[in-house]
């Protein structure tokens, strides 16, 4: 058994394990962990984000949604409102537009009816300033302006 060839090989191996350890390292530090751009498809004109969460906390949206960046919002009775902008469909029958999902937020009943999320008189500004919202708050990135005060 040639041993020399075997152990140089084996060095080798590791160099490159090495070598492809600092890539992927270097490249997590340099650009972060969110590796995807947000997508300008996400980006909705005229709309504020910060409004969106106060309109979700004035609308009570957290007694059914567990809701990152409002702590209040815990509740389990839909989904988790969490990384909305990977979902393929909203309430698994829209597909994920910034358009469907304002829809769906202003009417969810008139798009499914029989649906548990009821419409709750959610005007079209305030559906897309909470679009807005919901497509920035992901798991892995904190929610803006998360400054919960003792209300919220
Ligand atoms: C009474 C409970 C209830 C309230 C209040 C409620 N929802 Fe829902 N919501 C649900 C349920 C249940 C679903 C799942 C609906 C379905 O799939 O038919 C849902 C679905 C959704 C979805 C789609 C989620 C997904 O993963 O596809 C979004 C977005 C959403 N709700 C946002 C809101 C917002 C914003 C508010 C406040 C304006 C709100 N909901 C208020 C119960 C509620």
């Amino acid at each position: 058994m040639p041993w020399h060839l075997l152990n140089n090989f084996t060095a080798a191996l590791l160099a490159l394990g090495l070598l492809m350890f600092i890539a992927v390292m270097g490249d997590y530090f340099l650009r972060g962990p969110h590796r995807l751009p947000i997508d300008p498809v996400w980006q909705l004109p005229d709309t504020d984000p910060q409004r969106g969460r106060d309109a979700i906390i004035a609308h009570g949206c957290g007694a059914c949604h567990t809701i990152p960046g409002i702590r209040t919002a815990d509740g389990r009775v839909g989904p988790q409102l969490a990384d909305l902008r990977n979902q393929i469909y909203i309430a698994g029958h829209l597909p994920n537009t910034p358009d469907n999902l304002a829809h769906w937020l202003q009417a969810p009943r008139d798009i499914r009816p029989g649906t548990a999320m009821p419409n709750l008189g959610v005007t079209e500004q305030e559906a897309r300033d909470i679009a807005a919202y919901l497509y920035t708050a992901t798991i892995r990135t904190r929610a803006p302006e998360d400054t919960p005060g003792p209300d919220r």
